[in-house]
């Protein structure tokens, strides 16, 4: 027996305005990013853009974490705590959006360019994009945990980059996090089976080295163990019986994320307009 909850409908609701929510902030965070703003500027807009529509940011102060945003640059894989550092043409910056709305968490996360990004910062950014659309398109009852970790892993290693271990996806509910742990490694066909009204993230952390990972003596800030680049995107969704829906789906493109169309198309490979 699993003791991940099958969530009731209102619950779902409840789950759908503060993934809702938390998806409108993240598009407004988009709107704002430009090269000589800080990290902590961005905390300051989130926390602000988060209290006017009604919402609490749930980052801050949970388990101590002292901001009410993620914000991770580059070689910063997840847990970026916003401070004095000056975005630069170039950068790559993953915002990490959490709401509290009506007791129910919303959790999404997108990479962000500033300014025209390498080569290097491109490709890491749009194949852990790609990862995410491949999990997600792995969610249907009676699917299992293990097909979303083997589509990504497959995926990112086919596209030489790697996929961190140490840090999943989660159940989340009215708790920020819940069982399961949605590893986003595995084997198709193993893990637990998935249910309708199932509720959780899939937030893959890719980065272009190796997929070993340090902690910083601030105890949050994860940075890739030989500084390569990161990237990280996240949704979170609710199982049905023949797929899922995205609870945090954007009304509009991202604004400086969402910028090359789909690079991975048989069209984009081929080269044809
Ligand atoms: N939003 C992160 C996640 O996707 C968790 C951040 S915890 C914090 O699970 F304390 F760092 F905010
Ligand atoms: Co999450
Ligand atoms: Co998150």
């Amino acid at each position: 027996m699993s003791n991940v909850s099958i969530k009731t409908l209102k619950e779902v609701e409840g789950l759908r305005a503060a993934g809702q929510m938390a998806a409108e902030t993240l598009i407004a965070v988009g709107e704002i990013l430009r090269p000589g703003m800080t990290t902590e500027d961005i905390n300051t807009f989130v926390h602000e853009d988060t209290v006017r529509r009604g919402g609490w940011p749930a980052p801050l102060n949970y388990h101590g974490f002292p901001k009410s945003v993620c914000t991770s640059v580059n070689d910063v894989v997840c847990h970026g705590i916003p401070g004095p550092r000056v975005l630069e043409p170039g950068d790559i910056i993953n915002v990490d959006v959490t709401t509290i709305y009506n007791g129910f968490y919303g959790d999404t996360s997108a990479t962000f360019y500033i300014g025209k990004p390498s080569n290097e910062a491109k490709h890491v950014t749009e194949v852990s994009r790609r990862c995410l659309e491949l999990g997600i398109a792995q969610v249907r009852e009676g699917a299992r945990l293990g097909d979303i970790g083997a589509a990504i892993q497959e995926f990112a290693e086919g596209e030489g980059c790697s996929v961190v271990r140490a840090f999943v996806g989660h159940g989340i509910g009215r708790q920020f996090h819940e069982p399961p742990q949605v590893s986003h490694v595995g084997k198709r066909g193993q893990g637990m089976r998935l249910r309708a009204g199932m509720v959780f993230t899939i937030e893959p952390m890719i980065n272009l080295g190796g997929y070993e990972v340090e902690i910083l003596d601030d105890k949050w800030t994860v940075l890739t163990a030989d500084r390569s680049l990161s990237a990280q995107f996240e949704h979170q969704i609710v199982v049905t019986k023949n797929g899922c829906e995205v609870l945090t789906r954007r009304s509009r493109k991202l604004p400086n994320s969402e910028i090359f169309g789909d690079v991975f198309s048989i069209a984009a490979a081929a080269g044809t307009p």
